[in-house]
């Protein structure tokens, strides 16, 4: 029977994609060894199965007894353990959450409703390296798909508004006590009908300014406020977060002539899901109405959702997707800068799409191939 190790299950990314897995009855067919770098001999998670006690996720010996190992653990692991297993002469399935094999030249960055052809093909080739996309690009490949399959898209500039859960679990906290703490300050002062808005304005604003404003995390206020900074600088100019988005999305899709993606990230005080305002230039004037067609057939997961106030309201916002596989793009509309630019705004889950969906899915699909 095929043995798999999981390692980095209890994280944030880990525990989500154990969840899914329980939800898709995905723990059969295979023998699976839950590991931890810091409680040997402790509990797994439960996952409908009887599942021996913890072991040491730096038991190299174990760990290349198995088939498969699926890590969420980290860059950090990844870069101190998978030299080692290599180094054993080790020939298994090595499926990555973290960023640090992702521009590696054997690895393939997995997003199968997007580039399964891409999948298929380094599986026949012998490939063993598959590494989750940066979530902001695979919840932007999710809800385009259908329109780059045409091949018709020229570049993309996407204006991201990231969620504080891409930034870690201690970061999703910290964005709660933020607000908490401008909840202490404005709830007085709502309490009382006659204050102003501009009152509470310059109450608010002088406690975002302060010294003991709760902002060790993310080193700014984010309630009440935004980040237009994500990850490190990058020679470019760009950050790291923006340079991301061109060279994953051509490596993704694997073009031959690479498509232009740029934009700004920003971080906003949404929970788990990533937005993202795009302006896509196209290679020609395509009817809208082909357009909105081409973005719906994408994957099954992709929802159109109709360019009016009340549609987008409902079911285009962070608060309607939370939680969801659902990859809704709506705003879809013809720029004044002439008509092959096109305007849209897409939302994704960042913990799903963003990060525990397409490890899931390649495990799976590692698994029947193996079968
Ligand atoms: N780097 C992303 C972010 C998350 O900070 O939102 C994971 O890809």
């Amino acid at each position: 029977m095929l043995r798999i190790a999981f390692v980095g299950w209890r994280g944030m990314v880990g525990s989500v994609l154990m969840g899914r897995m329980r939800e898709e009855d995905d723990f059969k067919g295979f023998e699976a060894t839950f590991f931890t770098t810091s409680n040997v001999g402790g509990k797994g998670p439960d996952v409908g199965l009887d599942i021996p006690p913890l072991r040491d996720a730096f038991d190299v010996g174990l760990l290349t007894s198995h088939d498969i190992i699926v890590t969420c653990q980290g860059g950090g692991y990844t870069k101190d353990v998978y030299p080692k297993v290599l180094e054993t002469g080790w020939a298994g399935y090595w499926i990555d959450s973290a960023s640090a094999l992702r521009m590696d030249e054997e690895s393939i960055i997995v997003l199968d409703p997007v580039n399964r052809d891409v999948i298929d093909r380094g599986l026949a080739a012998g490939v063993k390296k598959y590494v989750g996309g940066n979530c902001t690009v695979s919840l932007m490949l999710m809800g385009l798909s259908g329109l780059f399959a045409t091949g018709r898209v020229e570049w993309i500039s996407p204006m991201t508004y990231q969620s504080a859960s891409g930034a870690g679990a201690k970061h999703m906290k910290e964005l709660i006590a933020q607000m908490a703490e401008l909840g202490v300050i404005a709830g007085p002062l709502l309490d009382h009908p006659a204050t102003t808005a501009i009152a509470i304005d310059e109450a608010i604003t002088d406690r975002l300014r302060q010294g003991d404003f709760p902002t060790e995390n993310f080193l700014a206020p984010l309630a009440g406020s935004l980040i237009p900074w994500i990850d490190s600088a990058m020679e470019s100019g760009q950050t790291r977060e923006e340079w991301k988005g061109m060279v994953e999305t051509n490596k993704i899709l694997g073009t031959e002539t690479p498509i232009p993606v740029d934009g700004l990230c920003v971080r906003v005080g949404a929970m788990r899901c990533h937005s993202q305002g795009l302006t896509i230039k196209l290679a020609g004037d395509i009817p809208l109405d082909e357009i909105n067609g081409m973005i719906a057939e994408g994957n099954p997961w992709v929802e159109l959702v109709p360019n009016d106030r009340e549609s987008t309201l409902q079911r285009l916002t962070p608060a309607a997707v939370n939680g969801t596989l659902t990859v809704p793009v709506g705003r879809v509309h013809k720029m004044l800068m002439g008509p092959e630019y096109v305007a849209a705004f897409t939302v994704g889950d960042q913990l799903l799409w963003g990060a525990a969906e397409p490890i899931r899915r390649i495990l799976k699909i590692i698994v029947e191939h193996l079968g």
